[in-house]
């Protein structure tokens, strides 16, 4: 089920992306994007459950217009700010909203005080190693079997140092290039 009218063919870009808190009533449509790019997807429980975290876990939503093109998670672990999920529709995809995505949270995480940035990726997943790999993100490691239903590998990747110069001149080398505009700010921590 599309539950939208948005004309998925027209052009757009990153500014026409809006980054928003997720909540409870986007679990609907996330769910349906969910399903379409993965093969074991989360259902609206697991999301409820992140989402009842407030304080260790930020969920986003991108919005095109009404609709949900897009979404990113992250866990807080003291230092170390670990990318739960990000997943564009397909039908969306390349156009650069998994890149505003990742520049909301990137940015969000320096906020919260984070110093380093990690996820694990499918080996086969290389479009997405690509995208982290644009960011700064680096191969560290793999962990043997750890997407159950297929038993494939998982790359391991880090970001390290987020809010030191290196790092935020690359991001912001990325967002020229990829003319991903302003940072898109959706919530002040309480310090
Ligand atoms: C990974 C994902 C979020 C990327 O989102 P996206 O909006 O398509 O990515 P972007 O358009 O911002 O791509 C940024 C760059 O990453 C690289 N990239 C992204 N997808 C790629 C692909 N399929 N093949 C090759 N390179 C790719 C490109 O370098 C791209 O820049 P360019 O298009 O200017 O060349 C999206 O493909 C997705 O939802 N995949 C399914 C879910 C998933 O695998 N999530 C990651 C789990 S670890």
């Amino acid at each position: 089920m599309v539950s939208n009218t948005t004309d998925r063919s027209r052009s757009i870009t990153p500014r026409d992306i809006h980054i928003e808190a997720m909540r409870k009533k986007d679990l609907v449509r996330i769910t349906e994007i969910e399903a379409q790019v993965y093969p074991t997807p989360w259902s609206a429980r697991v999301f409820l459950s992140e989402l009842s975290h407030r304080r260790e876990r930020s969920y986003s939503v991108a919005r095109l217009d009404s609709e949900i093109v897009g979404y990113s998670g992250v866990m807080y672990i003291l230092e170390d700010a670990h990318i739960t999920n990000i997943a564009v529709d397909p039908a969306y995809q390349r156009r650069h909203v998994g890149s505003v995505l990742m520049h909301s949270l990137i940015f969000e995480a320096i906020d919260y005080g984070s110093k380093n940035l990690t996820l694990e990726v499918r080996v086969s997943n290389q479009g997405a190693q690509r995208m982290y790999q644009s960011f700064g993100f680096m191969p560290v490691g793999v962990r043997k079997g750890y997407y159950q239903e297929n038993n494939e590998d998982a790359i391991i990747m880090w970001a390290y140092d987020i809010d030191g110069p290196a790092f935020i001149d690359r991001v912001n080398e990325v967002a020229a290039a990829r003319s991903l505009g302003p940072r898109r700010r959706r919530r002040r921590w309480p310090l």
